[in-house]
């Protein structure tokens, strides 16, 4: 999978996907992520990439220019099946549109810019909004590379432990059941029985128990949509 990443800032995006799951996973080829600034596709001298708002006391605003040119040249270059606008005003992220994204080829991710970006590019140009929850963000670079995250450590190969990403919260509708290692016993605290039996079955019906039980006692929310769902 590849996904092409349009940022005023890209180096807040460097860090993030360049350490861990991630990096293996461009090393490994399993994933291409290619980080653009904006400002090299900037038409003027001074590498302008946003100019007044129309309106009053709007601020600065993503210019058009820059952004058609930038998407034009990637879709010149091959077929993206979405093109993403990260956005407070976008639909939530959840793990189910991970999952969606994850089975993609190409994506292109357009950061938001914190005072908005012209709206003729999100008519044109934009395929998907995406939030990634109901609070304001200086810009759309730490949302970008959230989705980016999610989404590459879904690919098959992409962990080492080929089952683990389908035992998250979230991928059956519940919260992941709580996890230990060694010691069996740390000054008193002490992993549950049922963890040392050796009872495969047993051990399968306990996480499956305590998943539901943290589930109803912390986000209650998905057991609702559970219900809706079935
Ligand atoms: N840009 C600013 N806030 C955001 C949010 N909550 N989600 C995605 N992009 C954003």
């Amino acid at each position: 999978m590849r996904i092409d990443i349009l940022a005023v800032i890209p180096e807040m995006l460097e860090g993030p996907l360049n350490n861990s799951i991630i990096k293996k996973a461009q090393e490994s080829g399993t994933a291409t992520i290619k980080i653009h600034s904006l400002r090299n596709y900037s038409d003027n001298k001074h590498n302008r990439i946003d100019d007044y708002a129309y309106s009053a006391g709007a601020g600065m605003v993503l210019r058009v220019e820059p952004v058609y040119k930038a998407i034009s040249d990637l879709k010149s270059q091959r077929t993206y099946d979405e093109i993403i606008y990260t956005s407070p005003d976008g639909e939530v992220f959840n793990q189910q549109q991970a999952n969606q994204l994850s089975t993609y080829d190409n994506i292109i991710i357009l950061c938001g810019h914190y005072k908005g970006i012209d709206q003729r590019i999100r008519d044109h140009l934009i395929t998907k909004e995406i939030s990634i929850g109901d609070y304001v963000l200086t810009g759309g670079e730490l949302a970008a590379a959230i989705i980016t995250d999610s989404v590459i450590r879904l690919l098959p190969g992409a962990m080492g432990d080929e089952t683990s990403a389908l035992t998250d919260s979230f991928q059956d509708g519940l919260l992941a059941p709580p996890v230990y290692t060694r010691p069996a016993d740390f000054n008193g605290w002490k992993v549950p029985d049922v963890l040392l039996s050796g009872n495969d079955a047993a051990v399968e019906e306990w996480k499956m128990q305590q998943a539901l039980e943290r589930t109803k006692k912390l986000r209650p929310d998905l057991l609702d949509d559970l219900d809706q769902n079935n």
